[in-house]
């Protein structure tokens, strides 16, 4: 058996705003899972190798539940449009470049890495449609120690002439690419409707039957922009509300993640607590694209099912620290425009959507759980300015949210296998 010794200040949330937090802690870790955490090393452990990262936070590492990969090369560009102008105008002419094995492999090796170096360790990724670009993107997530979902984008409608397929063409490349990503140990498919209007519903239907074949998860886009809302309306009459455009095809189940819900009314979100879908709320992506505010506390005390992702490159960061504080402000927009009657989020709160809540995704508990794979980082906050008082842990994970730092993570594990280490400067 290979035993581990992690020793620094652990924090972990073991729910949603609570923080288990230990200074000078242990984390015992053995064949890549977490055993257990002690304020002092048990004397089994005496002999056991021991990495000490001295007072550095040694945290869970993020779980990015919604980014697009082939938009990363757009990231911090086009942010002048509404979704849906925005997506014929920059995202599928940016896609659209996914057809190019040599450039997908630049641009999925790039993201890897930034993902990695800076603590997403567990991802649900959308490709683009093409299925070579969608296997390299896979094998540099593998390669770089990303883990987690991605999905072949299924578009066969409303596209553009260079980025759409036919339905015989999204039914044959999804079954080839299923075939194919077997070859993945840490990243496997999931199943990737790119939205309701992209889709006819005979490929919906399709992929609903492929879900329940082979147990399959779902991601998609929801309720995200009122021009996609009254879109949807148009193109399926028969269907009162968006969701169940998903759930007629058998697409709306307990593993089922569905981008943004911003303006998911409450027969919407009782559907999604009725089912067990998990809304992903984008804070970034949703002030940068002009969506709205998502009603994030009121989905959480009805009890919908959040988590956090990026929405590179809607979102303009990779990095889940500033989504951790996005949503925290998200939050606080939200209760000025319900005139004050919603809470706020807190730091810890917004902490847990970005790990613990995104774990339960891939059905891990949250916290640092004995038996559970190791999904862990240790940041430095050292080279922060000195405080006027001294910070007690809580208060420096705090400013370590709000004040990412470039190079501040000085290492991360994956799935039980440490995927980044950097020195100190
Ligand atoms: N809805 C359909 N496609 C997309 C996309 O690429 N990004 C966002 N933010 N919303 C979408
Ligand atoms: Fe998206």
């Amino acid at each position: 058996m290979s035993t581990l010794i992690l020793k620094g200040t652990l924090i972990s949330a073991p729910a949603p705003g609570k923080l288990d937090i230990l200074e000078g802690g242990y984390l015992a870790v053995e064949d890549g899972c977490v055993e257990g955490v002690y304020p002092r090393l048990p004397e089994r452990y005496q002999n056991a190798p021991l990495e000490d990262f001295g007072r550095c936070l040694i945290l869970q590492s993020f779980t990015d539940l919604h980014l697009h990969a082939p938009q990363y090369p757009m990231l911090g560009t086009g942010m002048n449009l509404p979704l849906l102008e925005w997506l014929s105008a920059c995202t599928y002419p940016a896609e659209a470049r996914f057809a190019d094995a040599e450039y997908a492999r630049t641009v999925s090796r790039a993201l890897a890495r930034e993902l990695i170096e800076n603590g997403t360790t567990r991802v649900c990724m959308f490709s683009s449609l093409h299925r070579p670009a969608t296997l390299i993107l896979m094998e540099e997530l593998e390669r770089a120690g990303v883990t987690g979902f991605v999905g072949k984008v299924n578009m066969d409608r409303n596209g553009s002439p260079d980025l759409q397929e036919t339905t015989e063409e999204s039914r044959r490349e999804t079954l080839a690419w299923l075939d194919q990503s077997k070859a993945f140990p840490h990243i496997r498919p999931i199943l990737t409707p790119r939205f309701t209007p992209s889709c006819t519903d005979e490929l919906l239907r399709f992929l609903g039957k492929l879900a329940l074949e082979r147990n399959l998860p779902v991601q998609s886009h929801l309720s995200e922009n009122t021009g996609e809302l009254q879109w949807v309306r148009t193109l399926h009459p028969e269907c009162a509300r968006y969701w169940e455009t998903y759930d007629e095809y058998g697409l709306w189940t307990d593993r089922t993640a569905m981008a943004h819900c911003v303006w998911s009314d409450a027969a919407e979100r009782q559907a999604m607590i009725r089912a067990g879908v998990t809304a992903v709320h984008c804070p970034a992506s949703n002030r940068n694209l002009c969506s709205g505010v998502a009603p994030v506390r009121v989905m959480l005390s009805e009890g919908v099912k959040v988590a956090l992702g990026t929405d590179i490159a809607g979102g303009d960061s990779v990095h889940m620290f500033d989504a951790v504080a996005d949503a925290v402000r998200a939050s606080k927009d939200r209760r000025i425009l319900d005139g004050w009657k919603t809470e706020a989020l807190s730091v810890a709160e917004a902490w847990y959507l970005g790990t613990s809540a995104g774990a339960s995704f891939f059905g891990d508990a949250p916290g640092f759980v004995p038996g559970q794979r190791l999904h862990a980082m240790a940041v430095d906050d050292s080279r922060l300015p000195p405080s006027p008082h001294p910070l007690s842990a809580a208060e420096r994970f705090e400013r370590c949210v709000y004040r990412r730092q470039s190079g501040a993570i000085r290492a991360v594990w994956s799935d039980g296998r440490k995927v980044f280490s950097r020195s100190p400067d």
